[in-house]
Order: C-alpha cells, then sequence, then structure tokens
C-alpha cells in the first residue's frame, strides 16, 4: 500500500517510524516531512495546510490512505476534501473535529450526553463576559473557544485577572477569530493524562494511557509549551481507572457524535484529569498529542496499518491491538531560549549514537538539512524516546541518550516522569490498558462515506 503522512512534527515522524515498520507498506510519502522523516519516506514539498494541493498529489500518487497529524488541516476540512474525491483518508471530517476546534461545542455536548467534565459557560461579546463572570468562583479557566496552538487556555485566579483575559481576548482579540468565544471553565483540581482511542465512528478501541509535561521549567513551573517530555504506560490511570474513562467518556462521546450526525473517525485523544469525583474531560482533541504520540506508538505491536485501515473500513471492532508491556520515555530537547525567542542554525551531532545505545529513537520536531548538516530549526528541535522494563528503566536510557546529543543552548527537563516516580509505583508497570467495544450506535447513523 502506498500511505502518505501529512505533517512535520516529531509527532509525524513516528507515524511514519512505525508505518515504515509494515511489510503491507509499499511506498511511503509525507507532506512536507522532515529529515527525520526523510529515513523512511519520501519527502514532498507541500504544506501541511495547502488541502487542494495536498489531495492533488494523494490522487496523482494514486496513495491508498493519507495519514492527518496535525489538528489545523483537519479542523480546515482536509478529510471532507479527500473524501469529495474519492481518496481514503485517515481522521476525522471538519464536523466531527469540532470536538477540538470549537471547545464551546465540546462543553455543549459533554454536558447534553453526561459525559464527566467541568461546569462552563460560554460569551460572545466582553459586556455580557464582565457582567457574568462577576458571579463566578476563582480560580478558573478562561479558554479562547478555537485552535490557539495551546496557548488558549488561561489561568485565572482573581476577577481581576478574568476581566484583564476578557479585554485581551474579546476587545484586544489577541487571538483573532480564535477568540470570538470565550468559554469560562471552572477549575478541576487533579493529575492528568492523556487517553488516545482509535475510533471507525461507531466503535473505539483505546490504546494505553500517556502523560505530557506541558511546561518548559522543571516542577511543572513556567510558561506553556508544545510539551517537552512524556512517558507511557501512566500509572495515575489504573485498570479501574481506565476503565471508567472508556465506558464513561471514550465510549459516550464517540456515540454522542454519531447521534449528532458528525460520526468520529480517526484518534480521539481525550485530555482527562482525575479529580477526587472521578476522571472528568479537560479537552478533547481530533489527533494524538505530541509528545505523548512518541511513547504510544513505540509501544503498539500491532501494525499500524491495520489500524488504520480498521479505522477507515470501519472495521476497528475486529482489531486485536497488541501493546508492549514495557514502558517509553520521551525527553524533548529544545532550543535555549523556547518557547519565547530561541535562535536556529546550530548544528546537531550524536543523533547515531543515541540511537545505538538501543532501544532508542530520536524522533525529529524542528530540524533543517543545510548543506548535509542537520541543525537545529524550531523550538521543539527533537523528541529522544527511550524504552525500559521499567518506567525508570526507560526514563535512565533516555537520559542516557540525551547526553549523546549536542547542540548549542540546548534546553531540556531533567524531571521527566517525575510524577510515576514520585507514586513509588514503579515496580508494577500494570497490564496494558485496551479495550474494545461495541457502541450501540445504530449502523445508519454513523453511514459511510
Ligand atoms: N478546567 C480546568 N481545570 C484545571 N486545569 C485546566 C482546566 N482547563 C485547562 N486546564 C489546564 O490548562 C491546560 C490547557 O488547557 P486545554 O483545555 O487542554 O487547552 P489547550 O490544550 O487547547 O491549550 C490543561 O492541560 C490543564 O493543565
Ligand atoms: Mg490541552
Amino acid at each position: 500500500m502506498k500511505f502518505l503522512v501529512v505533517g512535520t512534527g516529531g509527532r509525524e515522524h513516528a507515524y511514519v517510524w512505525k508505518l515504515a515498520q509494515s511489510n503491507k507498506i509499499t511506498k511511503l510519502y509525507a507532506a512536507p516531512g522532515s529529515p527525520g522523516m526523510a529515513r523512511y519516506a519520501e519527502c514532498v514539498d507541500i504544506a501541511d495546510g495547502d488541502l487542494e494541493g495536498l489531495a492533488d498529489f494523494a490522487h496523482r500518487a494514486d496513495i491508498d490512505i493519507a495519514v492527518i497529524g496535525p489538528e489545523a488541516p483537519l479542523a480546515d476540512g482536509i478529510v471532507d476534501i479527500f473524501s469529495e474525491r474519492g481518496l481514503a483518508v485517515f481522521g476525522p471530517t471538519q464536523a466531527a473535529a469540532q470536538i477540538e476546534a470549537d471547545k464551546d461545542f465540546a462543553l455543549k455536548l459533554m454536558h447534553k450526553y453526561d459525559i464527566p467534565t467541568g461546569a462552563y459557560e460560554t460569551f460572545v461579546d466582553a459586556e455580557t463576559a464582565r457582567e457574568r463572570l462577576k458571579a463566578w468562583q476563582h480560580p478558573l479557566y478562561l479558554k479562547v473557544s478555537g485552535l490557539a496552538a495551546g496557548k488558549g487556555a488561561i489561568y485565572c485566579e482573581t476577577p481581576c485577572d478574568s476581566l484583564r483575559t476578557v479585554d485581551e481576548v474579546m476587545v484586544q482579540r489577541a487571538f483573532g477569530a480564535a477568540g470570538d468565544k470565550l468559554v469560562a471553565m471552572e477549575l478541576l483540581e487533579g493529575e492528568e493524562a492523556s487517553i488516545f482511542g482509535f475510533s471507525d465512528g461507531q466503535n473505539i478501541v483505546c490504546i494505553v494511557p500517556s502523560q505530557d509535561h506541558k511546561t518548559i521549567g522543571e516542577g511543572d513551573v513556567g510558561l506553556n509549551t508544545g510539551g517537552m517530555g512524556a512517558y507511557a504506560p501512566a500509572p495515575v490511570i489504573t485498570p479501574e481507572l481506565f476503565d471508567e474513562i472508556v465506558q464513561r467518556i471514550m465510549k459516550p462521546t464517540i456515540r454522542a457524535l454519531a447521534l449528532e450526525g458528525r460520526p468520529y473517525r480517526g484518534i480521539l485523544f481525550g485530555g482527562i484529569i482525575v479529580t477526587p469525583a472521578g476522571p472528568k474531560v479537560i479537552e478533547f482533541n481530533c489527533r494524538m498529542g505530541d509528545p505523548e504520540a512518541q511513547v504510544v506508538l513505540p509501544l503498539l505491536k500491532t501494525d499500524l496499518v491495520d489500524i488504520v485501515a480498521g479505522v477507515c473500513d470501519g472495521s476497528v471492532a475486529d482489531l486485536a491491538i497488541e501493546l508492549d508491556d514495557r514502558a517509553a520515555t520521551c525527553v524533548v530537547m529544545a532550543s535555549g531560549g523556547y518557547p519565547e525567542a530561541y535562535e536556529t542554525g546550530f548544528p546537531i551531532a550524536g543523533i547515531a549514537r543515541a540511537e545505538a545505545l538501543g532501544d532508542v529513537v530520536v524522533f525529529h520536531a524542528g530540524t533543517a538539512r543545510r548543506d548535509r548538516q542537520l541543525v537545529t530549526n524550531g523550538g521543539r528541535v527533537i523528541g529522544v524516546t527511550a524504552i525500559g522494563d521499567t518506567i525508570q528503566s526507560s526514563i535512565d536510557r533516555a537520559y542516557e541518550a540525551v547526553e549523546k546529543i549536542d547542540f548549542d543552548n540546548a534546553y531540556f527537563r531533567r524531571d521527566i516522569g517525575h510524577r510515576a516516580l514520585n507514586r513509588g509505583i514503579d515496580s508494577n508497570i500494570q497490564e496494558p490498558a485496551q479495550s474494545i467495544f461495541d457502541s450501540e450506535v445504530k449502523n445508519g447513523v454513523c453511514g459511510t462515506r
């Protein structure tokens, strides 16, 4: 089969790396790809926002299935464009991708279908927002409803912070149209985890839970980033909690979207927080997380081609997904200064030495090749993933690998996995979490293209 992976980051590199292991793949393309992906795929110079250009290419190159990595093209309707042209594509339609692209829509859906989440209120004008927020208990979160590249959720400690945020978003329009709707959400307290499920619109199979590290600073302080590291399995999600999340959150959400006439095909990402009152949804995303993909995919034993095909042809219920029972940790090496101003163009050395350690893969997030030299070309530069028998050993190996890699001004957090280690439970990695079930949605509701 000929596959095309759309995207440029570490997550897409992980897709390409995993797909390349399949003996069903005869040709792999990446658009626009990266120097890391070029090891396994032919990179085609088409931006991930050029939806028509990508569809033209997929048609010309006779692609069997296109796998869409990032949320922006999904929210812009790339799946609809491909489908209209009769091209098979892995990802949700524009209507289904609203689960991520419109937080107001997602919260409304969850409340309508009794999916556990926080109280919320949506505002469309500044005056009403200011007035209504007086009644809200603080601290709370204010979030722009649209896509904001991970910068649109603002913690408001006091009513004063809320008023300032309303002004920034709705008067100064710091987030543009993404801030047309502003959502207030009750503060939920607990530890977060990422749950990924593969759905064909009717059934969903969820795989090993993982945990991201959002902030730039060790101890989870400082500015938010795209994610500074991840590990899986995340022990905060016990087998009991995993089951509860699948039954009360993931499955009902797939059913709700189908009932709303927006059947969801692709990867549904539940951003879960484990509160004293049980697991609740912070948000949904319409694709895998980055860097969580870089720890989850290496633990997937099943051929990713079979999973992608199962999602596309509606046979997820027949998938028998097998997971590695070890652990994986990914440490992101970033350009010093990120997520604020940083320099690029520094030569990167030592990737081969790091990978020679064994059970180590280096995923490229922001690199470029200049005169045959690999150089830094982004805030997050590479993700160094290692597998080990325990979380501790995967962490140790990841840092051993990081030490072999060198570029000027490199920055990385030294505490990836600290929550798992602080539980002191590392001795028992749980059975790989996974669940398949049939939703009660009738065939007709989901329909197919
Ligand atoms: N209601 C909430 N209670 C507690 N923390 C929250 C809440 N909403 C968001 N957060 C925190 O802010 C982060 C970003 O919010 P999220 O809704 O995931 O938006 P995005 O990922 O689109 O920026 C979350 O991972 C979480 O740490
Ligand atoms: Mg989030």
